[in-house]
């Protein structure tokens, strides 16, 4: 097995790098930028920008991975929302191009979307249901999803999740776990929503079902989500709970206050049972990793 990752700079790109490095398993680690994980040796990576098809060809060619985990995305919603054409390129074209390197060289794509292709109105979402994006950043998903469900290659698999949440190196942007760390001893006021529910998803459970994905070279939809679905405002209560801190800072708020460009589903949340049937995937709760930061 040789796997290559784009976003290795994200959240999940490292935290599957670092378990990829513990287990000796050979990857090239690929992103935008440098380097910025001092854990990944630079032997191990790539500067490749998905959105140039001939630079992502001739690095898969060389390479030639068995597996490639494909995490690299515009992940900022409300950034999405405000510039729909870099959106498409990032999300729609750089998979394109990245899943038709993965066909050239017969590697197996993984797909990493996100519970936001729903429209939130039932919860507990299944592999099955149907989708029904609300925001630009949705729909990009949708249509990367799709380029794969509707093509003829089926060696691929789609790894829907929710809220990532982990510590890694010099990350591009904040988590709801980072933020409520940073705000709460200080007493700064922060304004959090209580009417939109989601299952947060330890970052190192995720890129432990990633790997497995390529190990059992699963294909198909699996949702790989945290076990437990709060508001957004009992997550951050948890939080202030598990260190102590005081809750008087916390301002309960509804989403439409925040007039925020990007449409949110108010209740998201997955059905685990496949992943936990057919990939032995069972991630950890909130309580069980607090104390892991
Ligand atoms: N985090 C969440 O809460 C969440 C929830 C649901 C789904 N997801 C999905 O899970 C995946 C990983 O999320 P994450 O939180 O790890 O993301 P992240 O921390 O925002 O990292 C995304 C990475 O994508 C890279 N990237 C962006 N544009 C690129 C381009 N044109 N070429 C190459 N690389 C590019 C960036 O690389 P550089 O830093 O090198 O510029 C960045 O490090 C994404 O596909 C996201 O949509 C995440």
């Amino acid at each position: 097995m040789k796997i290559l990752i784009t976003g290795a700079n994200g959240l999940l790109g490292q935290k599957i790098t670092g378990q990829l490095v513990k287990r000796n398993i050979p990857f090239l680690a690929t992103s935008n930028g440098a380097n910025r994980n001092p854990d990944c040796p630079d032997a191990d990576y790539k500067t490749m920008n998905i959105c140039n098809a001939a630079e992502v060809a001739a690095v898969v060619a060389t390479y030639q991975p068995t597996h490639i985990i494909h995490t690299a995305a515009m992940t900022n919603v409300d950034a999405c929302e405000l510039n729909p054409e870099a959106c498409r390129e990032v999300n729609v074209e750089g998979t394109r191009h990245v899943a038709d390197a993965a066909r050239s060289v017969g590697a197996h794509f993984q797909l990493l979307s996100t519970d936001f292709v729903f429209d939130g109105e039932k919860g507990n979402y299944s592999e099955e249901d149907e989708v029904g994006p609300l925001s630009v950043y949705a729909q990009s998903k949708v249509d990367a999803e799709e380029l794969l469900l509707k093509g003829t290659d089926h060696n691929f698999s789609i790894v829907r999740t929710i809220i990532v949440y982990g510590t890694a190196h010099n990350l591009s942007r904040s988590n709801l776990f980072l933020w409520a760390r940073e705000a709460l001893p200080k007493g700064e006021q922060m304004n959090v929503v209580d009417d939109q529910f989601r299952a947060p998803t330890w970052a190192d459970d995720l890129a432990w079902g990633c790997i497995r994905i390529c190990e059992l070279n699963a294909t198909g939809i699996y949702h790989l989500s945290g076990p437990e679905t709060y508001s957004i405002f009992e997550i951050v209560q948890k939080v202030a709970a598990h260190y102590g801190y005081g809750t008087r800072s916390l301002n309960r708020i509804a989403s439409a206050t925040l007039n925020q460009p990007a449409k949110r589903p108010p209740k998201t949340g997955f059905d685990l049972t496949k992943a936990k049937n057919k990939l032995n995937y069972h991630p950890k709760t909130i309580e069980e990793t607090l104390h892991l930061f």
